[in-house]
């Protein structure tokens, strides 16, 4: 029978490119995910991850063979790798972030100990997407992704493709395809089976193959089963029904494979008339675009940080869709999807530049590499086969296009340019719109896959009107969508700021055009995504100030700009009421929750009078639902320290984000605190980041990594005037 064991501990590495004669004492102990070089959140340059590294891992076989085979699947490395098992090359893969696997059986010391191997080029190789040109992203490098250790009966599931069919009706069906491959010398006579259960309720169906099926010797097989299932309960964005798929691969009455897959049952189409609908529901999408990496750590970032940044984007910014852009990402980020209803818009590597024919023979690999991975997800609803913003190419696209058609019948393509008087070959038109406007479409149906971003890059310690202007940007854009018929959404660039190389951003390396920042704390324009929120999910009330006289240019705070799902709110000052005010339908009149710029405030704070504390009020159907409160002493009142969990598994690798900010009296940051805090860490984990930290717009984190020992771990942070705080994390073992 299949095993399949996590492979992400007890591996050695060193930066450089190192013989096998080389001892152990030569490298470092480390734990998968790993990034090549631990950086400062920014000025830092690219060239220092560009090298040569090896990774080493010993180990004895885990548990016999038992006439199985044994692979070693990698889940991502950056950028390129030859893989060793004993001194002989196992194989090789060029790019980053696709999954490849190899076959290790012929290698092996099955008794002994075995020495793994893996030559890593993270070098910006030109030869390999995304590179040849400029690119708007950093790569980083080393095996930054799981590994895992599978053994498999020499007749065995490669992988599995579930298709539903007529999901809206009473009679849903299912069609469960399997490539099965036989690596033995004799044909094999095998049955494929599967038991569908829906996720939480249990209520399950058996299908199976009426014959067996015959796998030549030496060769594959792609086995169907279908069969009806019935009422289905329909993944959709607020209940993200999720089913599983156990699929069996028996023969003579053995099993001898066993695969589960995660599916749901939802259709998800552009239609001729220019929208996108959820089920046959119209849906208008309103998103953000995410980068894969993270401050400090690069792309190494594990399950748990992967899959909060889902979270962030579903529940901090309200969004209902993202692009990965520009590659595919995480596992561990797209199952969450799944399971919390975020839809997802994945692509192939690349940034403009489009290469020669080998470089475009990969680019089709990842193409091929990506829908065979990801097809199963219900969150992803489109395909990108485009580089991201290259030209047309009508061979190059036009195989792109048939090769996910024929992956997958099921979901639709896209391809991301920047120009309308492009070849239309995919089946949605996906337009980086940059005009600061919303263009008048040429093609049906047409998404709006970028704006913003370079338009207008902000940083959280920016002047409070640029802040307010880059999320009245974000704002004016997705209400003019939104009034559009016949655009489907906008997504915009982007989620978070990210490091990036000297040809683009601020020169520290960072493009500054998230709506949060590198740490994904928010921007003004995060609270913009968020107030689309619907009230009875959460109500938000967020005004768009830090309260001081004489920020803007001129001074006061006018207009008064808030951020909220509330009906109405009221302003006070001190203890004066100021009135009750409504969003500003005027200027957004087809926001869900649009801003409220309240104006005329000068009238109340003026030059020379006394500041007093702002206080508002929101009302949501008649009644006072929030309270926001900033203090007019602006001056810091204490040190905030909160790690986003309370509790790690100690498995070396797991990460919890820890933020610390500078704040007011009602807990506000104050966003010119750029005091130099430092920090302690006692118990069973690692800081991950800079220590001391020079706070940056009043707010930052560094990341937590837990050690192998259950226990607890405490992280104290201090500041020149302020109290000194701590976090607790409690590590248990996995
Ligand atoms: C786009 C590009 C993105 C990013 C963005 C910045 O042209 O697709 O990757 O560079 O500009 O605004």
């Amino acid at each position: 029978m299949k095993h399949v064991l996590p492979f992400n501990d007890g591996w050695l590495f060193s930066p450089r490119d190192l013989a096998m004669d080389i001892p152990d004492s030569e490298f470092a102990a480390v734990t998968l995910p790993h990034t090549n070089k631990l950086f400062p959140h920014h000025n830092f340059d690219n060239q220092e991850y560009q090298f040569i590294s090896t990774y080493r891992k010993r180990f004895t076989l885990p548990e016999s063979r038992q006439g199985r085979r044994v692979y070693i699947d990698f889940d991502g490395a950056m950028i390129a790798c030859d893989v060793m098992l004993n001194g002989r090359k196992v194989g090789e893969y060029e790019g980053g972030f696709t999954p490849f696997s190899f076959d290790i059986t012929d290698y092996l010391d099955e008794r002994g100990e075995n020495v793994l191997t893996v030559r890593l080029d993270s070098t910006e190789r030109t030869d390999i997407p995304p590179y040849g040109f400029v690119v708007d992203y950093l790569t980083f490098g080393g095996i930054y992704r799981d590994v895992w250790l599978r053994y498999v009966e020499p007749c065995h599931i490669v992988n599995v493709f579930i298709q539903t069919k007529d999901v809206l009706s009473s009679q849903a069906s299912l069609e469960i395809s399997a490539l099965i491959k036989n690596q033995s010398p004799t044909p094999q006579h095998v049955r494929l089976s599967s038991v569908v259960r829906e996720t939480a309720e249990g209520k399950a169906q058996t299908y199976t193959t009426p014959d067996e099926v015959i796998v030549p010797a030496y060769g594959e097989q792609q086995v169907t089963i279908s069969g009806l299932w019935g009422e289905c309960r329909l993944w959709s964005l607020n209940n993200p029904t999720l089913y599983d798929a156990e699929i069996t691969l028996t023969s003579k009455n053995t099993v001898i494979d066993r695969v589960q897959e995660r599916f749901g049952f939802r259709t998800a189409r552009w239609e001729k008339d220019g929208s996108f609908y959820l089920n046959g529901q119209p849906l208008k999408l309103i998103g953000l675009n995410r980068h894969q990496t993270y401050p400090y750590i690069g792309a190494a970032a594990p399950a748990r940080l992967q899959r909060r940044d889902a979270e962030i984007v579903k529940y901090e910014l309200g969004c209902n869709i993202v692009r990965t852009s520009h590659y595919p990402q995480s596992p561990h980020f797209l199952r969450r999807c799944d399971e919390i209803g975020l839809l997802v818009f994945e692509e192939i590597p690349g940034w403009q530049h489009i290469g020669d024919n080998d470089w475009q023979g990969i680019s089709v690999r990842d193409l091929e590499a990506m829908i065979v991975r990801d097809r199963n997800h219900p969150s992803i609803v489109i395909w990108g086969v485009r580089i991201n913003e290259s030209q047309d190419n009508e061979a190059f696209y036009r195989a792109t296009n048939a090769l996910a058609h024929q992956l997958d019948p099921t979901r639709q393509t896209g391809g991301v340019r920047y120009f309308q008087n492009s070849q239309f070959l995919e089946d949605v038109f996906t337009f980086n719109d940059f005009s600061n406007s919303v263009q008048e479409p040429e093609h049906q149906p047409h998404l709006i896959t970028e704006f913003n971003g370079h338009m207008f890059p902000t940083k959280t310690w920016d002047q409070e009107e640029r802040l307010i202007e880059h999320a009245l940007r974000h704002a004016r854009i997705q209400d003019k969508q939104l009034g559009m018929p016949n655009v489907s959404g906008a997504i915009g660039w982007c989620a978070f700021d990210y490091n990036t190389h000297q040809e683009f951003g601020s020169g520290d390396r960072i493009c500054y055009h998230g709506v949060m920042d590198i740490f994904r704390l928010p921007k003004y324009a995060a609270y913009f995504y968020e107030s689309q929120i619907a009230p009875e999910q959460r109500i938000v009330l967020r005004a768009a100030t830090i309260w001081a006289m004489g920020d803007r240019s001129g001074g006061g705070n006018d207009p008064l700009v808030i951020f909220g799902n509330v009906d109405e709110v009221e302003i006070f000052i001190g203890e004066a009421s100021f009135g009750r005010y409504q969003p500003d339908r005027a200027e957004f009149p087809h926001l869900p929750h649009p801003p409220f710029q309240i104006r005329g405030l000068n009238l109340w704070v003026t030059w020379g009078q006394k500041m007093a504390d702002l206080r508002v009020v929101g009302y949501w159907k008649d009644e006072a639902v929030a309270e926001q409160r900033i203090a007019s002493r602006g001056l810091p009142h204490a040190l905030y320290l909160k790690a986003d969990d309370a509790e790690l598994l100690a498995d070396g690798s797991d990460m919890t984000r820890v933020v610390f900010k500078v704040v007011d009296a009602y807990g506000n940051r104050l966003p010119y605190a750029n005091a130099v805090v430092s920090f302690e860490i006692e118990g069973p984990g690692e800081l991950i980041g800079e220590n001391p930290f020079a706070l940056m717009g009043g707010q930052a984190a560094l990341y937590v990594r837990a050690g192998w020992q259950a226990g607890e771990i405490i992280v104290r942070a201090k500041t020149r005037g302020l109290d000194e705080v701590q976090a607790k994390i409690a590590t248990r073992s996995p």
